[in-house]
């Protein structure tokens, strides 16, 4: 951990954009008093304000006894009611008279649109719901599922909830080591999977990832396979394994549509969502029923103003927590119509969000800066190209957003007329912590704003001093919310020591953050072993033990270097084994086995994680007591003091003298 005592804030932004006041005018919070009324309400009385919420907005089987019973570090929401989130995403917008409305808008890469309305959804997710129960998954069995983004991956994750089997989502962009780590601790048997899914035109292999995971791993007995390419795929490829694989339209045309939702207990384990943090290993992220749902379904509602005639277009993938809350969780529990889109935004070309926007006429968009910046890169004309007249709201996730990007974003997307919301939060708080509440907050370009009802955000030294306003420190959350996490899957110990123990009693987000006077949180950045590459969470010990499993490799650091588009590239500093050094000796050597390894981690984690820089050394930095001296390796990989492709093995013991006494 870096030392509060040296974070320090330089942005200096002084624009602030007050909500456009026709905006504000139809919006469900239209002032700054009104959202200052209801925030204090909030955090007066956390329990009175959740449970009007509750009451209000969700069909309950059975009715709480207490609304939060609060054993710090453990939290309890809604405590002994009984729910289910399949139900309130589908089954209640049908008896409402919506069944005909489109649930999902899917687009996927090649262009094929399908559109599913709430009743096709039901129907769907209940013959997916009794398929898992014929395979024999029981109410707590966790379900792996690796799909693209279609339609498919959305009705499995509610069949799982519908039947109470928590999912555990692999990010279709991870490879096959991801799949087998997860498996393993998540101890999950059925796997869900496609023959592929389309990407830049080409096919991504989940099918033979399954297979490669499956064949180190026997806990997968079945694998259930959704045709999404069908015809095209390769002849040969991955074809079905018998007894374990089966096609999903085949289980599918023997279910019933009938299966009537399980009462889940509001504490039932809902999903596990695994993200990297300090160690080699990622973390199961465990989160629950009730708290959850009323958690992502009233931030969806007050942070992107939703209607009843929305088109919502989250961009994340399912495989991460902001896909999981804001493409299916918080936007179907309102009703409101979510979009899919299957593929890159760069295919075929650079027009192809702001095609979709127009064809669709999406009115809340929401994205990540590193997109933002990707976009700007490429130059205005693919946007004004079209016709972006249907949006009313833009957001950002993942990261810091620099005020540059957010000023192209509000001018170039938003054509100036659209509230922006920065919005922070994380795999672990279930859904959005701080952001504006766009018909009421003055937004300023850098900043997530305020808290969220019923959050108490404080910014502090690590002896748990709160600092005063302007000074840089460690941003915690000192009261519990809904939709926080309830633990680490298999490691409760680990959950104390991970957010409860940094500073007594609160939780620890691991960001540093600064509040200016208005109250306005800025995020500066990760203060832990996490790198944000495009937005995307990694450890740097997950890749540097991807790196080591090299049979070339004897040791291996990983830091990350600041990046114009995706916010911070990954630099890996990598010693030899001695009967490897000479691999490098020649230009050609070095440059294949640095090919190789950046392969070899492409393999191991997926595409997110590939090194962007990989440097040979005689050793590495360390100080005396024996730790890599990660701060100099920072600066040597965005300094380019050395250079990368020398055939000569880069020797940083000087510079790592020198540096010692920084560190
Ligand atoms: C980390 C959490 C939350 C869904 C996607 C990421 C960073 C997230 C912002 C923002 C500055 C942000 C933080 C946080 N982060 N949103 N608006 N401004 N930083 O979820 O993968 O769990 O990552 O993302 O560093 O701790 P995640």
């Amino acid at each position: 951990m870096s030392q509060p005592e040296k974070i320090e804030s330089l942005l200096k932004e002084e624009r602030s954009f007050p909500p456009p006041a026709k905006f504000a005018a139809a919006a469900h919070v239209r002032s700054m008093d009104e959202y200052e009324a209801l925030y204090k309400q909030s955090i007066e009385d956390p329990c009175a304000f959740w449970a009007s919420v509750a009451e209000q907005n969700f069909r309950w089987f059975r009715m709480w006894d207490r609304t939060l019973d609060w054993q710090l570090p453990h939290a309890r929401w809604f405590v002994g009611a009984q729910t289910n989130l399949c139900f309130n995403c589908v089954d209640r917008h049908v008896e409402r008279g919506l069944g005909d409305k489109t649930a999902i808008l899917f687009e996927g890469e090649p262009g094929d649109v399908r559109r599913l309305s709430f009743r096709e959804l039901q129907t769907e997710v209940c013959k997916f719901a009794n398929v898992l129960k014929s395979l024999g998954v029981k109410k707590g069995d966790r379900v792996t599922i690796y799909m693209p983004m279609t339609p498919e991956l959305a009705i499995a994750c509610l069949a799982c909830a519908r039947i109470g089997a928590p999912h555990s989502v692999i990010f279709g962009g991870f490879s096959v080591q991801a799949i087998v780590d997860r498996v393993e601790d998540a101890q999950s048997h059925v796997v869900i999977t496609s023959d592929g899914g389309w990407r830049r035109g080409k096919v991504v292999p989940l099918k033979e990832n399954v297979d490669q995971a499956a064949a180190q791993c026997a806990l997968i007995k079945t694998v259930v396979v959704h045709r999404r390419i069908g015809e095209r795929m390769e002849s040969g490829a991955a074809p079905l394994v018998d007894g374990r694989d089966h096609w999903w339209h085949e289980l599918m045309a023997a279910e019933s549509a009938e299966c009537p939702p399980e009462k889940c207990d509001a504490e039932d384990m809902l999903f596990l969502l695994y993200t990297s943090g300090s160690t080699g290993k990622p973390k199961g992220i465990l989160h629950t029923t009730a708290g959850y749902m009323v958690y992502t379904a009233t931030t969806a509602k007050y942070i992107f103003d939703l209607k009843p005639d929305d088109i919502f277009w989250c961009t994340a993938d399912i495989g991460w927590i902001t896909g999981h809350s804001y493409v299916i969780y918080g936007i179907l529990a309102n009703g409101v119509t979510t979009v899919m889109y299957e593929g890159a935004p760069n295919h075929p070309d650079w027009e192809r969000f702001w095609a979709l926007i127009e064809r669709h006429k999406v009115t809340k968009f929401y994205t990540a800066p590193t997109a933002i910046r990707a976009f700007m890169r490429e130059g205005r004309q693919h946007a004004d190209k079209h016709d972006l007249s249907s949006l009313k709201l833009l957001g950002t996730v993942g990261e810091p957003i620099n005020p540059e990007a957010w000023m192209w974003y509000h001018e170039v997307v938003g054509r100036g007329r659209c509230p922006i919301v920065d919005t922070w939060w994380q795999t672990e708080t279930g859904g959005i912590l701080i952001s504006p509440i766009p018909g009421a907050t003055p937004t300023k370009p850098g900043t997530a704003t305020r808290p969220f009802f019923g959050i108490e955000p404080a910014v502090m030294s690590k002896d748990g001093t709160v600092l005063p306003p302007n000074a840089g420190g460690l941003l915690c959350i000192k009261k519990p919310w809904p939709g926080m996490l309830r633990g680490i899957w298999r490691d409760p110990e680990r959950f104390v020591r991970q957010y409860w123990s940094e500073i007594d009693d609160v939780y620890f987000a691991g960001d540093s953050a600064r509040m200016d006077a208005d109250g306005y949180f800025w995020i500066m950045g990760r203060v832990d072993d996490v790198i944000k590459v495009s937005g995307h969470r990694l450890g740097t010990m997950e890749v540097e033990s991807a790196i080591v499993a090299h049979p070339a490799v004897a040791e291996a650091a990983v830091v990350g270097v600041p990046h114009e588009i995706k916010g911070n590239a990954i630099a890996a500093f990598v010693t030899l084994t001695a009967d490897r050094i000479g691999d490098i000796a020649s230009h050609d050597g070095l440059a294949k086995l640095r090919e190789e390894l950046m392969q070899h981690v492409t393999h191991a984690l997926g595409a997110v994680a590939r090194p962007d820089q990989i440097r040979f050394t005689q050793s590495l930095p360390k100080t005396r007591s024996g730790k890599i001296m990660r701060r100099l390796l920072r600066e040597i990989a965005g300094g380019g003091q050395v250079k990368g492709d020398t055939t000569t093995l880069e020797d940083f013991s000087v510079l790592a003298k020198l540096a010692e006494k920084d560190e």
